[in-house]
Protein backbone atom coordinates (compact mmCIF):
# COMPACT_ATOMS: atom_id res chain seq x y z
CA UNK A 1 0.00 0.00 0.00
CA UNK A 2 1.38 3.49 -1.42
CA UNK A 3 2.44 5.81 2.34
CA UNK A 4 -0.56 8.16 1.20
CA UNK A 5 -2.70 5.68 1.40
CA UNK A 6 -1.80 4.40 4.97
CA UNK A 7 -1.59 7.54 5.92
CA UNK A 8 -5.09 9.03 4.88
CA UNK A 9 -6.69 4.95 5.70
CA UNK A 10 -5.93 6.63 9.53
CA UNK A 11 -7.54 9.86 8.91
CA UNK A 12 -10.49 8.33 7.40
CA UNK A 13 -12.62 8.04 10.59
CA UNK A 14 -11.58 12.12 11.34
CA UNK A 15 -12.21 13.11 8.24
CA UNK A 16 -15.46 14.58 8.50
CA UNK A 17 -14.41 16.42 11.88
CA UNK A 18 -11.32 18.14 10.93
CA UNK A 19 -12.16 19.10 7.52
CA UNK A 20 -14.42 21.75 9.06
CA UNK A 21 -11.70 24.00 10.32
CA UNK A 22 -10.70 24.59 6.34
CA UNK A 23 -13.89 24.16 4.26
CA UNK A 24 -15.52 27.63 4.34
CA UNK A 25 -14.97 27.69 0.65
CA UNK A 26 -16.41 24.64 0.09
CA UNK A 27 -20.06 26.55 -0.91
CA UNK A 28 -18.17 28.09 -3.44
CA UNK A 29 -17.00 25.45 -5.34
CA UNK A 30 -20.57 24.02 -5.44
CA UNK A 31 -21.64 27.41 -6.69
CA UNK A 32 -19.09 26.97 -9.28
CA UNK A 33 -20.16 23.57 -10.55
CA UNK A 34 -23.07 24.48 -12.79
CA UNK A 35 -20.63 26.69 -14.99
CA UNK A 36 -17.69 24.37 -14.80
CA UNK A 37 -18.37 20.82 -14.76
CA UNK A 38 -19.71 19.66 -17.65
CA UNK A 39 -22.45 16.60 -17.79
CA UNK A 40 -21.55 13.04 -19.04
CA UNK A 41 -19.11 10.58 -17.64
CA UNK A 42 -17.30 12.44 -14.78
CA UNK A 43 -14.19 11.24 -12.71
CA UNK A 44 -13.69 11.70 -9.38
CA UNK A 45 -10.07 11.81 -7.98
CA UNK A 46 -9.09 11.57 -3.97
CA UNK A 47 -12.61 12.15 -2.95
CA UNK A 48 -12.31 11.42 0.49
CA UNK A 49 -15.82 10.75 2.60
CA UNK A 50 -17.41 12.48 -0.21
CA UNK A 51 -17.11 16.29 0.42
CA UNK A 52 -18.40 16.85 -3.37
CA UNK A 53 -19.74 13.51 -4.48
CA UNK A 54 -23.26 14.18 -4.03
CA UNK A 55 -23.23 17.94 -5.72
CA UNK A 56 -20.80 15.98 -8.93
CA UNK A 57 -23.84 13.46 -9.13
CA UNK A 58 -26.47 15.78 -10.00
CA UNK A 59 -24.51 17.27 -12.18
CA UNK A 60 -22.92 13.76 -14.38
CA UNK A 61 -24.87 11.34 -16.38
CA UNK A 62 -22.27 8.81 -14.40
CA UNK A 63 -19.69 9.45 -11.78
CA UNK A 64 -17.26 7.75 -10.60
CA UNK A 65 -15.77 8.19 -7.27
CA UNK A 66 -12.38 7.33 -6.60
CA UNK A 67 -9.98 7.63 -3.42
CA UNK A 68 -5.99 5.65 -2.80
CA UNK A 69 -7.60 5.15 0.55
CA UNK A 70 -9.72 1.79 1.07
CA UNK A 71 -10.62 3.70 4.34
CA UNK A 72 -11.15 6.45 2.71
CA UNK A 73 -13.76 4.65 0.40
CA UNK A 74 -15.24 2.56 2.79
CA UNK A 75 -16.68 6.09 4.41
CA UNK A 76 -17.76 7.51 0.59
CA UNK A 77 -19.50 4.17 0.09
CA UNK A 78 -21.79 4.55 2.65
CA UNK A 79 -22.13 8.26 2.02
CA UNK A 80 -23.50 7.94 -1.41
CA UNK A 81 -25.68 4.36 -1.08
CA UNK A 82 -28.24 4.62 -2.78
CA UNK A 83 -27.43 7.07 -5.59
CA UNK A 84 -27.86 5.09 -8.57
CA UNK A 85 -25.07 6.80 -10.91
CA UNK A 86 -22.10 6.89 -8.46
CA UNK A 87 -19.88 4.37 -8.41
CA UNK A 88 -16.89 3.69 -6.36
CA UNK A 89 -13.60 2.34 -6.39
CA UNK A 90 -10.11 2.69 -4.91
CA UNK A 91 -7.65 4.29 -7.47
CA UNK A 92 -4.57 6.09 -7.30
CA UNK A 93 -4.08 9.57 -9.31
CA UNK A 94 -1.33 7.86 -10.49
CA UNK A 95 -2.68 5.13 -12.30
CA UNK A 96 -6.10 5.63 -13.50
CA UNK A 97 -7.87 2.12 -14.90
CA UNK A 98 -9.91 3.69 -17.82
CA UNK A 99 -8.32 4.13 -21.24
CA UNK A 100 -7.20 7.49 -23.24
CA UNK A 101 -9.76 10.05 -23.89
CA UNK A 102 -12.60 8.38 -21.52
CA UNK A 103 -13.78 10.98 -19.07
CA UNK A 104 -15.91 14.60 -20.00
CA UNK A 105 -14.35 15.77 -16.81
CA UNK A 106 -12.50 15.16 -14.02
CA UNK A 107 -12.62 17.65 -10.41
CA UNK A 108 -10.04 16.65 -7.80
CA UNK A 109 -10.69 18.76 -4.83
CA UNK A 110 -8.06 19.32 -1.80
CA UNK A 111 -5.86 16.57 -3.03
CA UNK A 112 -2.71 17.83 -5.60
CA UNK A 113 -1.01 19.79 -2.70
CA UNK A 114 -1.04 16.80 -0.06
CA UNK A 115 0.33 14.43 -3.48
CA UNK A 116 3.83 13.21 -3.63
CA UNK A 117 4.04 13.83 -7.25
CA UNK A 118 1.09 16.27 -8.67
CA UNK A 119 2.71 16.56 -12.05
CA UNK A 120 2.35 12.78 -12.20
CA UNK A 121 -1.63 13.11 -11.14
CA UNK A 122 -1.96 15.52 -13.96
CA UNK A 123 -0.21 13.50 -16.34
CA UNK A 124 -2.76 11.06 -15.94
CA UNK A 125 -5.99 13.35 -15.78
CA UNK A 126 -4.42 14.42 -18.91
CA UNK A 127 -4.62 11.23 -20.59
CA UNK A 128 -8.33 10.14 -19.28
CA UNK A 129 -9.44 13.02 -20.69
CA UNK A 130 -11.01 13.47 -23.97
CA UNK A 131 -9.83 16.51 -25.98
CA UNK A 132 -11.43 19.88 -24.36
CA UNK A 133 -12.63 17.70 -21.63
CA UNK A 134 -12.56 19.96 -18.02
CA UNK A 135 -10.44 19.39 -15.12
CA UNK A 136 -11.36 21.26 -11.78
CA UNK A 137 -8.98 21.51 -9.20
CA UNK A 138 -9.89 23.28 -6.03
CA UNK A 139 -6.40 23.54 -4.18
CA UNK A 140 -5.47 24.64 -0.82
CA UNK A 141 -2.62 27.39 -1.29
CA UNK A 142 -0.33 27.21 1.81
CA UNK A 143 2.22 29.03 0.00
CA UNK A 144 -0.14 32.02 -0.55
CA UNK A 145 1.32 34.54 1.41
CA UNK A 146 4.74 34.50 3.79
CA UNK A 147 2.08 34.70 6.81
CA UNK A 148 -0.16 30.89 5.39
CA UNK A 149 3.66 29.43 4.05
CA UNK A 150 5.06 29.56 7.94
CA UNK A 151 1.32 28.32 9.24
CA UNK A 152 1.88 25.56 6.62
CA UNK A 153 5.12 24.92 8.28
CA UNK A 154 4.40 24.84 11.60
CA UNK A 155 0.95 22.51 11.28
CA UNK A 156 3.41 20.08 9.44
CA UNK A 157 5.20 18.96 12.22
CA UNK A 158 2.33 18.55 14.33
CA UNK A 159 -1.09 17.50 12.08
CA UNK A 160 -0.87 15.11 9.16
CA UNK A 161 -2.56 17.01 6.70
CA UNK A 162 1.10 17.77 5.60
CA UNK A 163 1.00 20.11 2.18
CA UNK A 164 3.76 19.07 -0.10
CA UNK A 165 3.25 21.40 -2.47
CA UNK A 166 3.38 25.04 -1.10
CA UNK A 167 1.05 26.66 -4.18
CA UNK A 168 0.40 30.04 -4.54
CA UNK A 169 -2.26 30.68 -7.30
CA UNK A 170 0.16 31.31 -9.98
CA UNK A 171 2.32 28.22 -9.68
CA UNK A 172 -0.61 26.45 -9.42
CA UNK A 173 -1.85 27.02 -12.89
CA UNK A 174 1.59 27.46 -13.96
CA UNK A 175 2.17 23.46 -13.17
CA UNK A 176 -1.41 22.78 -14.47
CA UNK A 177 -0.96 24.84 -17.93
CA UNK A 178 2.39 22.85 -18.32
CA UNK A 179 0.51 19.55 -17.81
CA UNK A 180 -1.81 20.49 -21.25
CA UNK A 181 -4.53 21.95 -19.85
CA UNK A 182 -5.93 26.12 -21.00
CA UNK A 183 -7.37 27.56 -17.91
CA UNK A 184 -10.48 28.83 -18.34
CA UNK A 185 -11.44 30.38 -14.21
CA UNK A 186 -8.73 30.97 -11.42
CA UNK A 187 -9.84 32.56 -8.50
CA UNK A 188 -8.56 32.65 -5.41
CA UNK A 189 -11.44 32.08 -2.45
CA UNK A 190 -10.53 32.65 1.16
CA UNK A 191 -10.57 30.64 4.07
CA UNK A 192 -8.21 29.84 7.08
CA UNK A 193 -5.99 28.76 4.04
CA UNK A 194 -7.12 30.43 0.58
CA UNK A 195 -8.49 27.53 -1.73
CA UNK A 196 -7.10 27.91 -5.48
CA UNK A 197 -10.10 27.29 -7.71
CA UNK A 198 -8.97 26.06 -10.64
CA UNK A 199 -10.74 24.99 -13.53
CA UNK A 200 -9.72 24.31 -17.02
CA UNK A 201 -9.73 22.08 -20.57
CA UNK A 202 -7.51 19.80 -21.68
CA UNK A 203 -5.37 21.65 -24.84
CA UNK A 204 -5.29 19.53 -27.55
C1 LIG B 1 -7.55 16.33 2.18
S1 LIG B 1 -8.36 14.92 1.51
C2 LIG B 1 -9.55 15.63 0.37
C3 LIG B 1 -10.82 14.84 0.31
C4 LIG B 1 -11.97 15.54 -0.44
N1 LIG B 1 -11.68 15.70 -1.86
C5 LIG B 1 -12.29 16.88 0.17
O1 LIG B 1 -12.23 17.90 -0.52
O2 LIG B 1 -12.64 16.91 1.34
C6 LIG B 1 -7.12 14.32 0.42
C7 LIG B 1 -7.49 12.96 -0.18
O3 LIG B 1 -6.54 12.66 -1.19
C8 LIG B 1 -6.35 11.25 -1.21
N2 LIG B 1 -5.08 11.00 -1.90
C9 LIG B 1 -3.85 11.32 -1.49
N3 LIG B 1 -2.96 10.93 -2.41
C10 LIG B 1 -3.66 10.35 -3.42
C11 LIG B 1 -3.30 9.73 -4.65
N4 LIG B 1 -2.02 9.64 -5.03
N5 LIG B 1 -4.28 9.24 -5.44
C12 LIG B 1 -5.57 9.33 -5.06
N6 LIG B 1 -5.97 9.87 -3.90
C13 LIG B 1 -5.02 10.39 -3.09
C14 LIG B 1 -6.35 10.89 0.27
O4 LIG B 1 -6.59 9.52 0.49
C15 LIG B 1 -7.45 11.80 0.82
O5 LIG B 1 -8.70 11.16 0.86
Amino acid sequence: MSDDASTWNRLAGRYDRIVRLFDTSYPRVRARLADDLPPGRVLELAAGTGQFTLDLARRADALIATDVSPEMVAALTDAVAGAANIETRITSAYAIDAPAAHFDAVFCANALHVMDDPDRALAEIHRVLRPAGALLAPTFLHGADPARRALSRALSLISPFVARSRFTLAGLTDRITAAGFTITHAERMPGLFPLGYVAARRAG
